[in-house]
C-alpha cells in the first residue's frame, strides 16, 4: 500500500465516523455514536441522527487529523459513504465531504457502504481473490462474489428483513434495549439453545437468497403465547442458533458455488461472538481462510470508507464529481 493519506467519512446511519489511512494503516478511525440519543425510541429517528451528523462531524475532523499528526494539506483523496442509508443522514457526510475536497482541491470518491464493510479486510496481506464477501448489517444481509477489490456481484440479499433488523425487533419484542444485537447476544450466553426451536428459513435449495420475517414472527407468537418472563434467556438462545444455522448453512451453499479462495464477512451483526463462531466452523469445514474484521471494524466507520476509497482509487476507478449526491435505501 502506498503512501497517499485518505480521509473516510462514514454518516450513513447512527454514527458519525472519519477514519484517516496513512503509510498504508489506520492512523485514525473516531466514532461518535448516537446510541443514547435512539435508545429511548426502540430505534433510529432519521431527524435525530442527521441533526447529530451536523452536531458531531466538525469536531470529529479535526480530532482525527490530530490523532493521524496530520493538516488538511496533507490529505491527497477523501471518500464518503454515499449508498445506502439514511438520505438526511447521508446529505450530511456527503456535503461535508464535497465542501473540503473542492476547498483542498483533491479528488473525492463516492463509496458504498457495503463495499466498504468488507474492504476492512483488504488491509491484510493473506487476503486473496477469488473471494466471498458477506455483509450482514442492521439494514443488509447481502453475499457478493469477487474476483478484485473493487469487483462486487451480489450472490443473494435478504428478500425481507435484513438480520440485524431482526436482532434488533426481537430485541424490542423482549423488553431488551435498542439496539437489540448486542443484548440479544448477552441474553443468549445464560440460555438454552436447545430448549425452543424456532424455524430455520433456508428457501430453496441452492438459494443464497435471506428471508427473516418469518423467523421474527415466530418469536413474537412463541413470546406472546409463552410471556417472555423468565424465558427470555433461552428464548435469546433459541432465536440466535436458527440465525446462526442459516448463515452458517447460506455460508456454506456460497463456498461450495464459488470455491472461492477467501470469504469475508463483515457488518455490524458479525460482532456477535456466537455468530463468528458458526461462520468459522464452515470456513474450516470447506478450508477456506476467513477474515473477520476486528470488532471496532465491523460496526460502521470511517476507515473501512478510506480502504475502500484507496481500492478505488489505486484500480483508476474515476473520482466523483463534487456535487451533492446521495442514494438512500
Ligand atoms: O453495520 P452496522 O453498524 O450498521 C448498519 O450498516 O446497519 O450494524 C448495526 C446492526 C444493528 O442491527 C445491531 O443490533 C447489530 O448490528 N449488532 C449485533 C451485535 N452488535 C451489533 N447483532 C447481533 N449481535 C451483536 N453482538
Ligand atoms: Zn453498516
Amino acid at each position: 500500500m502506498n503512501k497517499m493519506v485518505i480521509l473516510g467519512i462514514e454518516t450513513s446511519c447512527d454514527e458519525t465516523s472519519i477514519g484517516i489511512l496513512k503509510d498504508g494503516r489506520i492512523a485514525a478511525n473516531l466514532v461518535a455514536t448516537q446510541e443514547k440519543i435512539h435508545t429511548p425510541y426502540g430505534g433510529v429517528v432519521p431527524e435525530l441522527a442527521s441533526r447529530a451528523h451536523l452536531l458531531y462531524i466538525d469536531a470529529l475532523f479535526l480530532k482525527a487529523m490530530e490523532k493521524a499528526s496530520i493538516a488538511p494539506g496533507d490529505i491527497d483523496a477523501i471518500g464518503v459513504t454515499n449508498s445506502p442509508g439514511l438520505k438526511g443522514s447521508l446529505i450530511i457526510g456527503v456535503s461535508f465531504a464535497c465542501g473540503l475536497a473542492t476547498a483542498l482541491g483533491i479528488p473525492l470518491y463516492m463509496v458504498n457502504h457495503l463495499y466498504a464493510h468488507i474492504a476492512s479486510s483488504f488491509l491484510d496481506p493473506e487476503m486473496s481473490f477469488p473471494a466471498v464477501g458477506l455483509v450482514v448489517s442492521g439494514g443488509h444481509t447481502t453475499f457478493f462474489h469477487m474476483n478484485g477489490p473493487v469487483d462486487f456481484k451480489v450472490a443473494g440479499e435478504t428478500v425481507d428483513d435484513a438480520c440485524g433488523e431482526t436482532f434488533d425487533k426481537v430485541g424490542r419484542m423482549l423488553g431488551l434495549d435498542f439496539p437489540g444485537g448486542p443484548n440479544v447476544e448477552r441474553e443468549a450466553l445464560k440460555g438454552d439453545e436447545n430448549r425452543i426451536r424456532f424455524p430455520v428459513p433456508l428457501l430453496s435449495p441452492g438459494s443464497l437468497d435471506f428471508s427473516f420475517s418469518g423467523l421474527k414472527t415466530s418469536v413474537l407468537y412463541y413470546s406472546r403465547k409463552n410471556g417472555p418472563g423468565r424465558n427470555v434467556a433461552d428464548i435469546c438462545a433459541g432465536f440466535q442458533k436458527a440465525v446462526g444455522d442459516v448463515l452458517e448453512e447460506k455460508a456454506r451453499r456460497a463456498l461450495v458455488k464459488y470455491r472461492p479462495r477467501s470469504m469475508i464477512v463483515g457488518g455490524g451483526v458479525i460482532q456477535n461472538g456466537y455468530i463468528r463462531n458458526r461462520l468459522r466452523k464452515v470456513a474450516s469445514e470447506k478450508g477456506v481462510r476467513l477474515f473477520i474484521p476486528p470488532v471496532d471494524l465491523c460496526m460502521d466507520n470511517g476507515a473501512m470508507v478510506a480502504l475502500m476509497t484507496y481500492f478505488l482509487a489505486v484500480a483508476g476507478a474515476p473520482p466523483s464529481p463534487k456535487k451533492i449526491s446521495v442514494i438512500p435505501t
